[in-house]
């Protein structure tokens, strides 16, 4: 055989096998380059042609042809299956099985806190009052002054104050962290005519050391009622309404006399028992009761400080802390639970 047929066999067999080796597509530009390349193997044996006798040469045209064609559909072959190989890598390496089933995502829940706020608020809007609320940065004649507590009072005693300047309890109008909502009282009078019937949602904060029934930062929710003619006996059905409501059906509600400055007369109220139903247990420290409120018949000198007159209005008002509330309620020994983050201790309250 002559030996350019040969070497031409050579050529298209080498290359075919080359061609096939490659694993991706820049390589196989080098194997086009390196076999018919214009100083590749095939442009090499075509100039050895000058050496081949002139009837010959078509010959070798003709098979240099079919074999430069047969490359090129081999490389052209190789390419789209390498393209096509990896496009199918990538759809691979994305692929979503879109028929799994979905994580399942933890169903939210309100805080008992914020449930107990709502509960009581609910019993009272039933009673016709209106929910309103207000700064808990406060001057301190709303959360003194104005509620008969003025400066130097011993009863300032009963509220640890977190002063907002320091320096400002002794200053002209200092201002602090409101330690109850009764300065709610003197915004809403001020605000309005009566009759009033708002209940007073919202946060207090008192400087006290924290244990398992006291923390610094704490709610209230407070109550006032203005017009003429309400008795201490309006007092006592709307809040004993509350506590049948809240507490059960069958609850007794007590008042005894206590003290706050801005109430006359003023009192504290008490369940019985619902555990013990009255008779002593732990719950209600042996006594039968238990003290969920503090209460009293707005005092004169308030009404006239908002410009009420005390001889034509007549009112009360009352404050509760919701925590306490919802401890009795639930059997919650420890008020810290509500700010612990426990998601155990939460989730018990779906
Ligand atoms: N503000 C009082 C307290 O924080 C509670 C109270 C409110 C008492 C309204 C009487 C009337 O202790």
């Amino acid at each position: 055989m002559e030996d350019w047929r040969a070497e031409l066999e050579a050529l298209e067999r080498e290359g075919q096998a080359a061609i096939a080796a490659v694993a991706g597509v820049p390589e196989l530009e080098q194997v086009r380059v390196q076999f018919l390349g214009r100083k590749g193997r095939l442009t090499a044996i075509l100039r050895g042609v000058a050496g081949i006798p002139p009837a010959e040469r078509p010959a070798v045209g003709a098979r240099a042809n079919t074999a430069k064609a047969a490359l090129e559909a081999a490389l052209e072959a190789r390419r789209a299956h390498l393209e096509a190989a990896a496009r199918e890598a990538a759809v691979a390496r994305e692929r979503v099985d879109v028929t799994l089933p979905g994580r399942p995502v933890g169903g939210g829940r309100l805080h008992p806190l914020t449930k107990i706020l709502q509960e009581i608020c609910a019993v009272f809007v039933e009673m016709g009052f209106q929910v309103v609320e207000g700064p808990e940065v406060e001057w301190d004649y709303y959360n003194f002054e104005a509620l008969n507590i003025p400066e130097h009072h011993p009863a300032r005693d009963m509220w640890d104050t977190f002063w907002v300047n320091p320096a400002s309890a002794g200053t002209e109008r200092p201002m602090l962290l409101r330690t109850h909502t009764s300065p709610m009282q003197i915004r809403v009078m001020e605000a309005t005519r009566p009759p009033v019937r708002v209940i007073v949602p919202g946060k207090c904060y008192r400087y006290e050391a924290v244990d398992a029934s006291h923390e610094s930062q704490f709610h209230q929710v407070e109550g006032l009622a203005v017009d003429t003619g309400i008795t201490f006996a309006h007092l006592k059905g709307t809040l004993q309404r509350f506590a049948r409501r809240v507490f059960g059906e069958e609850r007794r509600v007590r008042f005894r006399c206590d003290y706050f400055p801005f109430v006359e007369p003023g009192v504290d109220m008490s369940i019985d028992c619902f555990v013990c139903q009255g008779a002593g247990c732990r719950l209600c420290k042996g006594t039968g009761w238990i003290e969920i409120l503090g209460a009293g018949m707005v005092h004169p000198d308030v009404l006239a400080r908002v410009g009420y007159d005390p001889s034509v209005y007549t009112g009360f008002a009352f404050g509760m802390g919701p925590a306490r509330i919802a401890m009795l309620k639930h059997g919650i020994e420890d008020i810290r639970l509500f700010h612990g983050n426990d998601p155990r201790f939460l989730r018990q309250f779906a």
